[in-house]
């Protein structure tokens, strides 16, 4: 089984940015974690600050069929990108969106969430846990 992780603007400068919000871990030490967890799950990893190209990832991803399925934390652009979203839509396997923090009991701004509409499911509030949640999930829709 094959899931792509991808992490929007800013994920990774976690373990420098708001520790209450996001937690005290590093990015790798997320990947690192769920890699652990997960011997048996093949996850390809990707970050980036560019909208565009996080895009261009998931057309690249629709294009070839090599993922059974995709967990994305958009970051930022999960109250401000419309592209994204749209892209997002074309996707047509198991998909998530993963927040750390509870993006619903924060700032008013982050309660706009382009994302949601367009992805299976939502886990966000308990830092890497969101993440565990998300894959029990994917695991619960791809195992039969
Ligand atoms: C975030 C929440 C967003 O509002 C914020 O801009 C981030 C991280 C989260 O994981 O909690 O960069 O997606």
């Amino acid at each position: 089984m094959n899931i792509l992780v991808l992490h929007g603007p800013n994920l990774n400068m976690l373990g420098k940015r708001n520790k209450d919000q996001y937690g005290s871990f590093t990015l790798d030490d997320l990947y690192e974690t769920i890699s652990d967890q997960y011997q048996s799950i093949d996850f390809t990893y990707y970050q980036t600050n560019y909208e565009g190209e996080l895009i261009d990832i998931i057309h690249q991803t629709i294009e070839e069929e090599d993922y059974d399925a995709l967990i994305i934390n958009p970051g930022a652009l999960t109250h401000t990108s419309i592209a994204l979203r749209d892209a997002l839509e074309i996707l047509n396997i198991p998909k998530v969106e993963v927040h750390l923090s509870d993006i619903e009991n924060r700032e008013p701004f982050r309660k706009i969430n382009y994302i949601k509409d367009v992805v299976d499911r939502s886990f966000m509030g308990k830092k890497m846990e969101s993440y565990f949640e998300a894959i029990e999930y994917l695991l619960s829709k791809l195992v039969v």
